[in-house]
């Protein structure tokens, strides 16, 4: 696995990531002073996935208040880096609370790295002998911080000897398949196919495809994911070709408080992404009905439909 800290990391006086811009042609390191440089980390994707920004947003906050920024101050500011993930303002509430922000921030980042290792064992039994699977997006170390969600579950199927290959989305416009998730995969020895998106239906009416697995950036009580733009399009596809879909994410993705995804904000992003020239619309995330998720895997286990009951909620019947 990619070392957590190399991933990211609090030191003294600044937080550190490895810039995920750059990746997978520079392994360079960005360095951040201020609560404010490091929500525009967040924003401009340097360091990005659910889980990892979750961890950046408390270091961030850790290190305003080291160096003597307003903590309230500083808090917004994180807060308002991306709107989508749940992870971040998740991840903010842990620590403000905290009477050792630092202490706390670097213990959520321990606590991630063990969720992903759970979540991946839970996810194997899903996989058969011979499995090839489709990913979207980039769900891997990089994301989470630790083993990865959706690629941490491939690389235990992987390891349990049932994976025969994965198919990699690209991932439009920002290519965290092609540049990220293909290079965490070729690190790691699994053989690996980057397609376009708009490949999938093809590659899965040929039988190319066995299941379709994810991470996620909220869940609402009732499985409804949002997760990287395009998951939805791979769901009705996956559907209508009687696959299954599978979420891999940590409890720490669910967002409680609502009861479906039709409240989830979808983050807009500068339509610059697409295209220099002509106004563009730039969704980067959609909801995935829960309806055409299998199974949601996190690391208390392997939740199947309907997920009001099973996802391990405070107050629900799936709760630990
Ligand atoms: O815009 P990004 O690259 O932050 O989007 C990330 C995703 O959509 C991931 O699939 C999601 O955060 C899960 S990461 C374990």
């Amino acid at each position: 696995m990619l070392d957590p800290e190399r991933i990211l990391r609090l030191e003294d006086d600044r937080v550190v990531f490895l810039d995920q811009r750059r990746l997978p042609g520079e392994e360079v390191e960005l360095e951040c002073r201020s609560a404010d440089e490091v929500a525009e980390a967040i924003r401009t994707l340097a360091v990005r996935g659910a889980p990892s920004i979750g961890i950046a947003a408390a270091y961030g906050y850790a290190l305003a208040v080291r160096v003597g920024e307003d903590p309230e101050r500083a808090a917004r500011v994180l807060a308002g880096s991306r709107p989508t993930a749940v992870n971040l303002t998740w991840a903010l509430g842990e620590v403000r609370g905290a009477s050792d922000p630092a202490a706390r921030a670097r213990a959520l980042h321990r606590e991630e790295v063990e969720r992903c290792r759970r979540m991946s064992d839970h996810a194997v039994p899903l996989f058969a002998h011979g499995t090839r699977a489709l990913t979207h997006c980039n769900a891997g170390g990089l994301a989470t911080a630790g083993h990865g969600s959706a690629v941490g579950a491939l690389r235990a199927a992987w390891a349990a000897g049932l994976l025969e290959r994965v198919l990699v989305d690209e991932t439009r416009p920002l290519l965290q398949g092609s540049r990220l998730t293909a290079w965490e995969l070729e690190q790691a020895g699994i053989p690996h196919a980057v397609i376009a998106d708009s490949a999938a239906a093809h590659m899965m009416s040929r039988g190319e495809v066995d299941c379709v697995v994810t991470g996620a950036d909220r869940i609402a009580r009732n499985g409804d994911t949002a997760n990287k733009i395009g998951t939805y399009s791979l769901a009705v596809l996956a559907s209508h070709h009687e696959l299954p879909l599978y979420v891999v994410a940590p409890t720490s993705t669910l967002d409680p408080s609502l009861e479906s995804g039709a409240e989830i904000p979808i983050e807009e992003r500068d339509g610059a992404e697409i295209t220099g020239r002509f106004p563009a619309l730039n969704p980067a995330f959609d909801v995935t009905p829960g309806g055409l998720i299998s199974a949601i895997v996190t690391e208390e286990g392997v939740h199947r439909p309907p997920y009001v009951d099973s996802l391990p909620l405070p107050g629900g019947r799936g709760a630990a």
